[in-house]
């Protein structure tokens, strides 16, 4: 592991009571952090005591949202060892983000030893608890001093942490998602590939109306004919039709999930049918009414799999499997965090 520069805090906090590890509120003592010029490149990286970053009111990134980040976890195991969930694709996708965004790659093992050397000085906040793990949040933001509209030429990567706990408390719990045809999250030559802030700036209001009508997340159709299946909230879409596993392929319009890819792999080892195909909503409910749809379920790093226990639209409410988990949907939880665990082996060498 590379050598970086830590100046450790003096004012350690208490630990968070991990039975109610709220996603996201508890951030550990250090922080990771490196700075771009034009120029001179990704230069001074250091671990510093975890604080607020000074910006100039007219910081690029506070008006013009040039941001992009990423999620992974670290799980400890039964065997006490820590092990981060495919990091490596996790640091290029952070790469594939600030790309779209006119944004510095930064090196991925650079970013992969900002994850080790981080996790290593914060090992003790690898929560314990089963269901619980350490979140890692890698970020890239412009910061230059200006208020013209174009790139930035001045950059700054952090990487903070954040103990986390299930995200359901019961473990895994079928949600009832909305399909809006009046929001929409991203188009075709828009952004909907990076993980940066405005695609979570657009669900809110969708996420906000889903909510009022009752529902958990809003599963978004595509934003020129609002008829396919993009994706759901902050998950990718999967759905068991038959004998087949049908997801919308990666188009344009919707993230490369981790998730996704981890779990479009498992199904391909055990022989299921996998299609990544455009699917329209018609398709969808038509399968609800007439019983073939069997499962449908969510895939994202914080959720890992949630099932659909009732898909809505216009009007129509379809339960799903009774509105219970579906087999492939828990076989698939078992799998992806028995891997993340190390409870089971690791074919795809996934962990590390
Ligand atoms: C994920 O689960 O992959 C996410 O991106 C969730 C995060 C935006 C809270």
């Amino acid at each position: 592991m590379a050598d970086f520069p830590i100046t450790r805090t003096s004012t350690p906090k208490p630990k968070p009571d991990e039975d109610n590890l709220a996603f996201g509120r508890a951030l550990t003592d250090h922080m990771f952090l490196m700075d771009y010029t034009e120029g001179k490149g990704w230069h001074s990286p250091r671990i510093v005591p975890y604080g607020p970053i000074p910006m100039d009111p007219a910081t690029t990134v506070l008006h013009y949202g040039q941001a992009v980040f990423d999620g992974l976890k670290a799980f400890r195991g039964a065997d006490g060892t820590i092990r981060l969930f495919r990091a490596d694709r996790h640091a290029q996708r952070l790469n594939t983000s600030a790309t779209i965004m006119c944004m510095p790659e930064l090196p991925v093992d650079i970013i992969r030893q900002s994850f080790d050397a981080l996790v290593s000085v914060e090992a003790d906040w690898v929560p314990r608890r089963p269901g619980t793990s350490l979140y890692l949040r890698p970020s890239i933001i412009a910061t230059d001093v200006m208020l013209g509209v174009h790139p930035a030429h001045s950059y700054l990567y952090f990487l903070i942490l954040s103990p986390v706990g299930a995200y359901y408390k019961e473990g895994v719990k079928p949600v009832k998602i909305l399909a809006s045809d009046t929001h929409v999250r991203a188009v075709k030559g828009g952004l909907g590939e990076a993980k940066t802030a405005a695609n979570y700036a657009a669900s809110l209001a969708g996420q906000r109306d889903a909510e009022k009508a009752g529902y958990t997340q809003v599963l978004y159709l595509d934003g020129v004919q609002r008829k396919y299946l993009d994706e759901v909230g902050t998950m990718n879409i999967m759905l068991r039709i038959g004998d087949e596993v049908i997801t919308p392929p990666l188009a344009g319009t919707i993230l490369d999930g981790v998730t996704r890819n981890s779990a479009l792999t498992l199904l391909r080892d055990w022989g299921l049918k996998v299609t990544e195909r455009p699917i329209s909503i018609d398709e969808v409910m038509q399968a609800g009414r007439d019983g073939t749809l069997r499962e449908m379920w969510g895939t994202g790093t914080a959720a890992v799999v949630s099932p659909v226990g009732t898909l809505g639209y216009r009007g129509e409410d379809i339960l799903i499997n009774g509105g219970e988990t579906g087999e492939l949907t828990r076989k698939l939880y078992d799998s992806i965090t028995g891997i993340q665990y190390g409870r089971s082996n690791d074919p795809h060498g996934w962990t590390s």
